[in-house]
């Protein structure tokens, strides 16, 4: 249980944990096999039940799969007698499947569209979510793999959502919840050859309030080891004390034994760098636990407990002050000198504190944390896990100065921690946007009695390895968070946290629960959402109050700002005001005949803000820790403030991963020693000549001298409690703006925007124009409407074709980042916005040579990129 210390006032000095129990795909003479079970498989949507089965009956089937994370002696027998679904045709092997869709994991069937789905409303962002999936494949497994009796398990990363399995029509299992990895045995169901795997998947409408996605949308894989193997999420890996001459690492590893008899293991664990690039073991061994040796009787586990020094530890903590640096500890399993099995645990060394006083700390150094919270769609992309696609927003995101990220509202890929762990992002990994209490119909709520434990202990145990892992969240705005049961329940969860992580706080999301709540007392580390920086036009915080009756514990913005727009429409007259709710009247920053709102980054909901009141609010309340802002992408749906468009306004960088105005804005506050500036709006007003038309200007510098067409408008220096300099009484006129920003009186940047002709021609350029050829990387290739002089063309909307010119690649989806947007994302022509247009490109598996991409609009020039395929 939680050590008494956590409570005192002093700074709490908290030691590192680590990253992913990942089973890289070990070669077989380890004894471990781990291969993708992507590729495949046959795929059918039902709108109407096509098969009697629902999660009510196949409940009892499915809770077993909970037994290894229940506490006590609490246990779920298979039900006896024949599980359901074994007279369902599409579990059968001999059900011909050759009509259904043929396609690869990961899978988002929702994404394919059309939009205006029926019954799905703007939340989940209109697209067909809904319904029942049924995924069929073979399955072959080797007569010696049977004949050795090896265990055979499937693990999926996530699946969405009420999972049921069935292997040669026998009910294997399932798990409900969408958002967490779990493993379910295929041993005793297996035959030597071929197996029938069946996979029924059932999404009820009304299961979010944002976009879900739908189906087997992360990796799969079928792991097989010897009966007596390192288990699922097997090792957890602490460092009691660390310093910069050395570190003690210890290490619990959880030993199954499938067999009928007891057995003896020996345990040995060496550990070593881990290559910054490749993510793979590097060099020699830099330390070793001891050997040890567990007796495990037929059908238990038991944990095995080690220790070792690793000296001159290089530390694993954020950019850009620190350095993400990780290790590997190699565990094997031997008897009598032979190894019969090998698990790889990825991990960093490093110490956390939370102080209340002063805010988060890393290695004994204070960092504010300038975080976001982000969903796990991937844009045009829909929520299908793609590595690439993952790795783009979180590269995006360190360039604009984000240290941390939320997990909102669920725990994310596997391979979203490693990225994080890879690139220093400090992680808030959450569980739960509801409890017992729906805020939609068919959310978590409906399973929270059965699942809360199985599915808290399991997220926890699955990432409490990864070091960029800083903190649990338990809930967000939870809505009985003010009741006498958000305390009970919020302890509940808290108490598990603890059991299964002693290195780390949990924390709750509370935009309601005030100091006196009961949640707010057993919490370790306060979380405000919204009400700390004050609701709306307000500045009233509740963080005074939550410092004064709370003093020894930590308080972070678990959810800031919420500001709304859409990227490049600038809407006049602008509010004088530092933050303005958005709404239609003159100065509100709405236009809710075109759905956009106004991109001076002023405006939000009634219980949100601009960025600059939050920064303001942070300023003046120094001991707390920063901020999670909402969003650092838009994402797909709660399309806030106008419900029937397609995704959200929410985003410091749009959809199709293009930054917003905000994002300079952000980028001036959160990397103040980068020499940058910033202006808007654009320079192309033909209907607003000597018309008011403020220029705001966005810098990492302090002060800032604004020309309109070469002549001065004024010198201004940003006062207290001012994060932008704004000039709002400039008069458009055609030609140039140009913005000259100084630090302490030295020229720091400066930028100049002009105003553009008509449109003339389409510019392509690629993010990567090197790409693996193996069907899964992706080029980000942006399209800008140039006019003859090469300026981008601000409002420009032309239509655009991208297509392959030559060789091996395709189109896999299209946008824009407009959130009214509905022409499904698999589109190869959609319209420009605000000047630009996105084509995601990847090689055909198993391709080399160049792929030459085109984009083509009636009237342009046409574009190119050539991307090549390695
Ligand atoms: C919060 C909520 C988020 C999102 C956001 C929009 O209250 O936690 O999930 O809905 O509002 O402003």
């Amino acid at each position: 249980m939680f050590p008494p210390f956590i409570r005192t006032k002093k700074l709490l000095l908290l030691s590192l944990l680590v990253f992913g129990n990942t089973e890289h795909a070990c070669a077989q003479n380890s004894g471990r096999e781990r291969t993708s079970l992507n590729e495949g498989w046959r795929f059918s949507r039902f709108t109407s039940n096509p098969d009697s089965l629902s999660y009510d009956t196949l409940k009892e089937w499915m809770l077993p799969a909970a037994n290894g994370f229940l506490s006590g002696d609490k246990k779920y027998e298979r039900p006896s007698g024949t599980a359901p679904g074994s007279d369902v045709e599409f579990t059968q092997a001999d059900f011909d499947d050759g009509a259904w869709q043929e396609l690869d994991l990961p899978h988002d069937w929702a994404i394919a569209g059309p939009f205006d789905a029926p019954g799905v409303g703007g939340g989940p962002g209109r697209l067909p979510i809904n319904g029942i999936g049924w995924y069929r494949r073979n399955l072959t497994i080797d007569a010696d793999v049977v004949s050795s009796g090896k265990s055979i398990f499937l693990d999926f990363d996530g699946s969405m959502s009420y999972t049921a399995v069935w292997l040669n029509g026998e009910l294997v299992g399932g798990w409900p919840f969408g958002y967490n990895s779990f493993r379910l045995d295929l041993t005793p169901y297996v035959k030597a050859g071929g197996n029938t795997l069946a996979v029924r998947l059932d999404n009820a409408l009304d299961s979010s309030r944002w976009y879900p996605g739908a189906g087997i949308y992360r990796n799969l894989w079928l792991v097989v080891v010897n009966p007596v193997h390192v288990g699922q999420y097997g090792t957890f890996i602490t460092t009691p004390s660390v310093s910069t001459q050395e570190a003690t690492v210890k290490i619990v590893v959880d030993v199954e034994n499938h067999l009928n008899g007891t057995r003896k293991v020996d345990l040995a664990t060496e550990i070593f760098p881990v290559d910054p690039t490749t993510l793979k073991p590097s060099g020699e061994a830099v330390s070793s636990f001891s050997t040890s040796s567990v007796t495990v009787t037929g059908g238990s586990k038991q944990s095995a407990n080690a220790s070792a020094t690793v000296t001159s530890p290089k530390l694993w903590g954020p950019p850009p002050t620190q350095e993400p640096n990780l290790y590997v500890a190699i565990t094997t399993l031997s008897s009598n000198g032979t190894t019969f099995d090998t698990y790889e645990t990825v991990f960093g060394i490093r110490t956390i504190g939370y102080s209340p006083n002063q805010g988060f700390l890393i290695n004994g150094e204070h960092v504010r944390i300038f975080g976001t919270c982000n969903h796990h769609d991937l844009g045009s992309i829909g929520t299908a896990f793609n590595y690439r696609a993952a790795e783009r927003q979180i590269q995006l995101l360190q360039e604009l100065g984000n240290n941390g990220l939320r997990t909102s509202h669920n725990p994310p890929a596997p391979e979203w921690l490693e990225l994080a762990d890879k690139y220093g992002m400090l992680v808030l990994d959450e569980l739960f946007d509801a409890w017992k209490e729906p805020k939609v119909e068919n959310d978590f709520s409906r399973i929270f009695d059965d699942w809360y434990e199985p599915d808290m202990r399991n997220f926890i145990r699955r990432d409490r390895n990864h070091p960029s892992i800083i903190g649990w969240s338990t809930g967000n705005e939870i809505p009985e968070q003010s009741q006498a049961a958000g305390g009970e329940t919020g302890k509940m969860l808290q108490d598990i946290v603890h059991e299964e992580d002693p290195t780390r706080l949990a924390t709750n999301a509370m935009n309601s629960a005030g100091p006196s709540s009961s949640l707010s007392k057993v919490i370790d580390i306060i979380g405000t959402n919204y009400q700390g920086e004050g609701r709306g036009e307000s500045f009233s915080s509740s963080w005074p109050s939550f410092h004064s009756t709370y003093p020894d514990k930590m308080i972070w913005s678990t959810e800031s700002s919420s500001c709304v727009s859409s990227r490049g429409k600038y809407l006049f007259p602008v509010t004088p005001n530092k933050t303005a709710v958005v709404g239609n009247n003159p100065g509100q920053g709405g236009d809710s005949t075109n759905r956009h709102v106004s991109a001076y980054e002023l405006y939000s909901p009634s219980w949100a803000s601009s960025p600059d009141k939050v920064f303001e609010q942070h300023d003046r309340y120094p001991y707390v820790a920063g901020e999670f802002v909402w969003t650092g992408f838009d994402y797909i749906g709660e399309p806030t403030p106008y419900d029937e468009s397609r995704s959200s306004y929410f985003g410091i960088i749009d959809l199709a991963g293009f930054k917003k105005d905000r994002f300079y804005l952000y980028q001036a506050r959160w990397r103040p020693d980068l020499p940058m500036v910033h202006l808007l709006p654009h320079w192309t007003w033909p209907d607003r000549e000597n018309q008011t038309t403020p220029v705001h200007i966005f810098t990492s510098g302090d002060e800032a001298e604004l020309f309109v067409n070469n002549k001065s408008v004024g010198r201004k220096k940003k006062g207290e409690y001012e994060y932008r300099i704004r000039f709002d009484d400039v008069k458009y006129s055609a030609g140039s703006i140009r913005a000259v920003a100084y630090k302490n009186g030295i020229e720091w940047a400066t930028t100049e925007t002009v105003t553009a002709g008509s449109a003339a021609s389409l510019n392509a350029t690629a993010d990567r124009t090197s790409i693996a050829g193996d069907g899964k990387d992706l080029s980000f290739i942006t399209v800008k409407v140039l006019d003859s002089d090469g300026v981008i063309v601000p409002e420009a909307s032309n239509s655009i074709t991208a297509r392959i010119a030559s060789g091996p690649g395709k189109i896999v989806t299209t946008d824009n980042g407009d959130p009214t947007d509905k022409t499904v994302f698999s589109s190869a022509t959609r319209k420009a916005f605000s000047g630009l247009f996105l084509a995601i490109v990847k090689a055909d598996k198993g391709s080399t040579g160049d792929i030459v991409v085109e984009f083509q609009s009636d009237g342009l020039d046409t574009g190119n990129v050539t991307v090549t395929a390695t």
